[in-house]
């Protein structure tokens, strides 16, 4: 049998087989003047889009264009389109979740990421991006001021909710089931798996078990104390209370540094009633686990070295671009054995001999994270990043100081870190009536696009959350924040 004839292309091959590098420099100009609009007080875009829903979607065609468009028309309806409905998470203004902040050695190293285009999923298809994730996390470990690195197995996955779920995963493995071949459903020989966390964490738990097949049934939410940290005598009888049930507690995930206040679970106690339970413990310490650069800060991660996995988001407060989570294991062999599915075609000669980080995870191709993250550890060194992070916690106090000096002004919860949880409250106003009002006030400052806030729910009660965590922020912004603040309080 013949091959089908094909037919020439009739468009002209392009010179250098794609566009030219002068196309690459003059978008490049064009990226920088974005960036230099965050750097530049005087001509700050609003922080949060002002678009209307909708407005961007009726601006793009319905359909792709079948004839090639020029990059500068391209760029110039990004700027014309996409900029107005970009909320500026790296503007020094941000105060809102938690930062994704990014910086110049970040952004660089993105682009060369992009521009080296390699993929991480064996150690042979980029033995560099292998190694420098490797010896990066080895020194963000260390840097952290946490022990014994040899011991602990590091990969970088895109997001905190990512590296919990291998968590999990691992720590379902390690219960000896073989669910990754028999699957959970049906199964008399398999208990009520249950996992435990304080009422306080992070969403991204309960999305593991549901992923898991454990169900968020299974995820037993334990009680806090008045500074917002898991109970360790609430979690003891729960665990005592499941296993006289028959169920098998699985995994303790304590939080350094919760999502709503920033809290801090006592994990030293919490890793002994592991210990002794022997439950597999994972530390969520993706906003805080940072700050354990700062030698000050290292209480926080008290009780760490005797978990069996932990992750930390240098894309949240470490000045690296989205994305990249740094995600720990002592057990290597654990996690491999929960991941590792390896078909011919991806065998190579070296298999015994270098990690393929394909083994750990769900994914196959993997971007190379690491590069950003080892261009900014050298690009700020360890001292340099502790001290930016040690200024937005003085921020964060100074800010804070403000709050509670002015009599109509509250904080809501202490502040261990860079977030402070406020609200207006003046006396002669009710709960009920401040919740209404604060909530109000959110609206207010968010919509003049010079501060972006966001807000939790204490004790039932609607708080306002400002989060310090973006290298561009200095103290004016905080300055012009307060001061949108009371403006849109006293209803002007
Ligand atoms: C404590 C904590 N854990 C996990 C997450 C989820 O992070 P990611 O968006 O990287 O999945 C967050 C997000 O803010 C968080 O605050």
């Amino acid at each position: 049998m013949t091959a089908p004839s094909i037919s020439p292309l009739t468009a002209p091959a392009p010179a250098a087989g794609d566009f030219d590098s002068a196309a690459l420099e003059a978008g490049v100009d064009r990226i920088l003047a974005l960036f230099r609009t965050l750097h530049d007080t005087g001509a700050l875009p609003p922080v949060l889009s002002q678009v209307a829903p909708g407005t961007v979607a009726s601006q793009l065609p319905l359909q792709a264009p079948s004839a090639a468009e020029s990059l500068e028309t391209i760029l110039s309806d990004v700027e014309r389109i996409i900029v107005p409905g970009i909320t500026h998470w790296h503007h020094p203004s941000f105060f809102g979740y938690f930062a994704n902040s990014s910086s110049v050695p970040s952004l660089l190293g993105e682009f060369l990421t992009s521009g080296l285009n390699a993929n991480a999923m064996l150690w042979v298809t980029s033995p560099a991006a292998t190694e420098l994730e490797q010896r990066v996390l080895q020194w963000l470990w260390t840097a952290m001021g946490l022990p014994d690195v040899e011991s602990w197995f590091g990969i970088i996955t895109d997001t905190a909710s990512m590296s919990t779920l291998l968590a999990i995963a691992a720590a379902r493995e390690a219960a000896g089931y073989d669910v990754r071949r028999k699957g959970l459903a049906g199964r008399a020989d398999v208990p009520v798996l249950r996992v435990y966390c304080s009422e306080q964490t992070h969403s991204s738990i309960d999305k593991a078990c549901i992923t898991l097949g454990i169900g968020t049934n299974n995820v037993v939410k334990i009680p806090v104390d008045g500074d917002f940290r898991m109970r360790v005598d609430a979690l003891e009888s729960a665990m005592a209370a499941d296993r006289a049930a028959g169920m098998r507690p699985l995994a303790v995930v304590a939080t350094i540094g919760t999502t709503s206040t920033t809290s801090v679970d006592p994990v030293p106690a919490i890793a002994d009633l592991c210990a002794r339970e022997k439950v597999w413990l994972h530390v969520d310490a993706a906003y805080a686990g940072v700050m354990g650069i700062a030698p000050e800060f290292r209480w926080a991660l008290a009780g760490v070295d005797r978990a069996d996995s932990m992750v930390t988001n240098p894309h949240k407060w470490l000045f690296t671009t989205m994305d990249c989570s740094a995600f720990w294991t002592r057990h290597q062999d654990v996690l491999r054995s929960a991941f590792s599915l390896v078909a011919e075609y991806l065998v190579t000669a070296r298999d015994q001999q270098v990690v393929n980080y394909m083994d750990y995870g769900v994914q196959l191709g993997r971007r190379f994270r690491a590069l950003k993250l080892w261009m900014v550890m050298r690009a700020f060194g360890t001292d340099g990043l502790a001290s930016r992070l040690r200024d937005h916690c003085e921020m964060a106090r100074e800010f804070a100081a403000q709050v509670e000096s002015h009599p109509d002004w509250m904080l809501s919860a202490p502040i261990p870190f860079s977030l402070v949880c406020f609200r207006y409250a003046p006396a002669d106003m009710s709960d009920t009536d401040a919740d209404a009002h604060n909530a109000r006030i959110l609206s207010a400052v968010n919509a003049t696009g010079r501060a972006f806030l966001s807000h939790t729910k204490l004790h039932g009660r609607f708080v306002l959350r400002l989060a310090i965590g973006n290298i561009l922020t200095q103290r004016e912004h905080l300055e012009l924040a307060w001061t949108e603040l009371q403006h849109a309080a006293s209803g002007a």
